[in-house]
């Protein structure tokens, strides 16, 4: 694929070869916002670009405009309040750790958070206690977080005022948060979910629960990953009496824009109109099409699923053919490659295809057609199915335990010549965009083994730069 240097001309050639997208954002084009009705917007768009004037409102103080948004909002998801964002769920996490944490206490979060968790704890002055989610073995990712390490850990540090789950993971694996909530408030603790990943969850029965319904104090859901805005734009709700609204809104104010984008604000607008009018028929359809896909390719030799496995939001497709040779980023290549076809993200052996609600019955055709084709190929040029168990080739995450001061002095070294050091920055294999070394954590031979492998098997690590060095301390 030739790269070229504009984005502008990137972007067009790229929508010239009409792709499916299985990635974010979940409208997945024009066509969403044209079949409700809302084509004057996108038509218009240079012209939905204005700022604060008579009668647009204000997002930081909200009394017309986006006042309703919000209103719709903590109507549709049942909660005290809602708030429009407009730095994605990044800003809603950080303005939340803010008001629940003060300087100096605990935050009990899981090892696996996004990174603008562990950015609030710098700027909050906020110490971490980690939950290491469970490892599901057979497919080499990261699973769910036990209650029972939630409790014992709430037990054993009372420094700690609140707790961070994600749930969804990037995988789709939720949390039992139900659970998880009734133990965090027998501790009057604060229990904050990044539902990033799982806006839709709350409008469908056939999916795990979602974490407003399960009792979460405050949960933030990028809008944008799986439902009908666009990106950057997302929600925060608010459904407690354990965190000051004033205080959350003061800190929502220091983490985001003073110039909030009215095109982003008003695709939560159209976004959260499409869904009070139909959610009911439009999670049906998502649904359907999702249960057609997946009974389809049930008889497509050497394609595995992680299916509908229990506390799996299935929306986001999981599939490996490594049966057949072909590891994560070969198929996630042959996919682009040869049919246009472009998914979320690759981890060893798997893909992960990103549904969303903008996706049609054609999208799923088109995934379902390709893999057949894919694998009709390989087992005609002879390719063995080599490996009937379900376990991954992906290196496993290694842990890491101790932490020690974040070292304010630092310094850059290879990463090969960095065993023992204290890590200065985050090291960060993207996607999934967890940091797998932390500011302060001992720097151990098997996350060097860890992160060459990643490399070698051309995924990103952010926190290593081009002369594959790191940040440590001096
Ligand atoms: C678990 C998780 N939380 C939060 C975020 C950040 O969301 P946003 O892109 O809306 O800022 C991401 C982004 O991928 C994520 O994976």
């Amino acid at each position: 694929m030739s790269v070229s240097a504009s984005i502008y001309d990137f972007i067009g050639e790229h929508v010239k070869k009409e792709p499916v997208s299985f990635h974010m954002p979940g409208h997945k084009g024009a066509q969403f916002y044209r079949r409700f009705g809302y084509g004057d917007f996108l038509d218009r768009f240079m012209d939905y670009d204005i700022t604060e004037i008579a009668g647009a409102d204000n997002l930081f103080q909200t009394e017309s405009t986006i006042k309703e948004i919000q209103e719709r909002f903590s109507e549709l998801y049942s909660c005290k309040k809602s708030y429009v964002l407009i730095n994605g769920t990044s800003g809603g996490n950080m303005a939340a750790i803010l008001a629940s944490v003060s300087k100096g206490k605990q935050l009990l979060m899981a090892r696996n958070s996004h990174k603008s968790v562990f950015n609030a704890l710098t700027l909050g002055g906020i110490r971490p206690v980690y939950v290491y989610p469970e490892i599901i073995g057979k497919y080499g990712i990261s699973g769910a977080v036990s209650p029972l390490e939630i409790e014992k850990l709430i037990q054993e540090n009372p420094d700690i005022q609140a707790v961070i789950l994600a749930s969804p993971n990037y995988y789709g694996i939720c949390s039992d948060i139900k659970t998880i909530a009734e133990i965090v408030h027998k501790y009057n603790k604060v229990l904050i979910v990044d539902e990033a990943h799982g806006a839709h969850l709350h409008f469908c029965d056939v999916l795990p629960p979602s974490a407003i319904r399960s009792g979460a104090d405050i949960v933030i859901n990028s809008t944008h990953k799986t439902l009908g805005s666009l990106t950057q734009s997302a929600a925060l709700h608010y459904n407690t009496e354990l965190v000051d609204q004033y205080l959350l809104e003061d800190k929502l104010q220091c983490i985001q824009s003073t110039s909030p984008s009215y095109i982003l604000m008003t695709s939560m607008d159209i976004c959260s109109r499409i869904l009070e009018q139909h959610h009911q028929r439009l999670m049906e359809e998502w649904t359907g099409n999702l249960n057609t896909f997946y009974e389809g390719i049930e008889k497509i030799r050497g394609l595995k699923t992680m299916g509908k496995m229990e506390g799996l939001d299935w929306t986001k497709i999981n599939l490996t053919m490594r049966d057949l040779g072909i590891s994560g980023s070969e198929l996630d290549n042959i996919l682009m490659e040869e049919y246009g076809i472009y998914t979320e993200l690759f981890t060893g052996d798997w893909i992960m295809a990103m549904t969303g609600i903008g996706n049609t019955r054609y999208d799923y055709d088109r995934f379902a057609d390709a893999l057949e084709d894919i694998s009709r190929k390989a087992i005609a040029s002879g390719l063995i199915i080599h490996n009937k168990d379900n376990k991954s080739n992906a290196p496993a995450m290694p842990k890491q335990a101790v932490l020690f001061e974040i070292p304010v002095e630092t310094k850059r070294v290879k990463l090969i010549d960095s065993e023992g050091m204290i890590c200065g920055s985050s090291i960060i294999p993207y996607p999934p965009g967890i940091p797998l070394i932390c500011p302060g954590e001992r720097i151990e031979s098997d996350a060097i083994t860890y992160i060459r492998a990643m490399r070698d098997l051309g995924e990103k690590v952010i926190g290593v730069n081009e002369f594959d060095e790191v940040i440590v301390g001096k």
